[in-house]
């Protein structure tokens, strides 16, 4: 499985502060069966034209599993933010893995009008869109017609493993299971924090599934979909 949405990086985000813990998170990862996760840290405005962390961060994270032999493959990303600003660095915006998708986080409150302009600019600029946790957003729960028509133009709505099995609320996994069953374009990702409270755990939701297109949509949303995504 690939693991699209992860915070997984150490001392970059609120994700883990340590490399110990980044290892219990690949630790983990790799039990659960995941063989690729895309490092996600947050990103903002005044970090969008200039990352090179990432990259050498994920350097020493890939360094640090080889010596345990994990059978876990990190690759770069980024969650970013989006803010108008998006629009000023659209060739700069580090994409996930090796494919040419940028993950984009909408606010979890508000109701931007700027929304479609940000994806609009990404698509034009020869981007694909992959947006982070719909389900989680107020925009999802006011104005649901927003992600309709991004998922019509082409956008991959990614839907967070909490969010289906409901540790995120009953609201939320009504949204979740809806945009599942409405949407063919779903990736599930875990938007992992930490091995604790967060972890990067996808076997899990395949129960969610179930009635959502069974095994055959767990595959799609966990190993398919995301293998193009990232250009594996
Ligand atoms: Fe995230």
């Amino acid at each position: 499985m690939i693991d699209l949405h992860c915070h997984i990086l150490p001392g970059v985000d609120d994700g883990p502060r340590e490399l110990e813990e980044s290892l219990a998170m690949a630790r983990l990862a790799a039990a659960d069966g995941i063989r690729i996760v895309v490092a996600t840290p947050h990103l903002v405005p005044h970090a969008f034209a200039d990352h090179p962390w990432i990259e050498e961060s994920v350097t020493r994270l890939n360094a640090a599993c080889r010596e345990e032999g994990l059978p876990l493959q990190i690759l770069p990303g980024a969650e970013v933010v989006a803010a108008p600003e998006v629009l000023q660095h659209l060739a700069a915006l580090p994409r996930l893995g090796a494919g040419g998708y940028v993950l984009l986080e909408p606010p979890l409150v508000g109701l931007p009008n700027y929304l479609e302009e940000l994806v609009f600019g990404l698509q034009l600029s020869g981007a694909e869109v992959v947006l982070a946790h719909p389900e989680r957003t107020q925009i999802m729960r006011v104005k649901p017609e927003v992600f309709s028509r991004l998922a019509e133009r082409g956008c991959v709505l990614q839907i967070n493993v909490a969010s289906l099995t409901g540790g995120a609320g009953r609201v939320t996994r009504r949204l979740a299971q809806g945009l599942v069953r409405d949407f063919p374009a779903c990736v599930l990702a875990t938007d992992a924090h930490d091995a604790l409270h967060r972890p990067p755990l996808l076997a899990r939701a395949a129960t969610a599934l179930r009635k959502l297109g069974g095994e055959a949509r767990f595959r799609e949303m966990t190993v398919e979909r995301p293998g193009r995504v990232v250009g594996k």
